[in-house]
């Protein structure tokens, strides 16, 4: 069972930000699975791929808007960084029951994506990259 499904309120209202979006949540997804089959040792290894892989499209996103003098650029970065956050209590603790972790992710993406990344995107437009 996947921790988190895509949800029509994370969009942004852009196809090819939405893709990158699902692709963060796959990734979630994917760390999930690992950790429910083959346990936290061999789990590691998901865990970098997302550490990596969300790490990279904040970086790109931050990238964008310093380019654009993007007058929101601290306070989004800042929400950027709350949830690498939250992923390495994740990696760390481990302890947290599915529920309590799907509804700690599921609440940053929606509020994240539906405020900061919809309020970027509809003013930088297209392309992530
Ligand atoms: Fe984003
Ligand atoms: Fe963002």
């Amino acid at each position: 069972m996947a921790l988190l499904t895509w949800n029509d309120r994370y969009s942004v209202g852009d196809p090819a930000v939405d893709h990158e979006h699902r692709e963060l949540i796959d990734l979630i997804n994917q760390v999930h699975a690992e950790l429910q089959t083959a346990g936290p040792g061999a789990a590691e290894a998901k865990f970098g791929d997302l550490y990596r892989g969300i790490s990279a499209h904040f970086a790109l996103e931050e990238k964008q808007m310093r380019a654009a003098r993007y007058p929101e650029y601290a306070a989004h970065k800042a929400d950027h960084e709350s949830l690498l956050d939250e992923i390495r209590d994740m990696m760390e603790e481990g302890a947290a029951s599915d529920e309590e972790l799907s509804r700690r992710l599921d609440a940053w993406f929606s509020r994240h994506f539906a405020t900061f990344d919809a309020r970027l995107h509809k003013k930088i437009g297209h392309g992530h990259g």
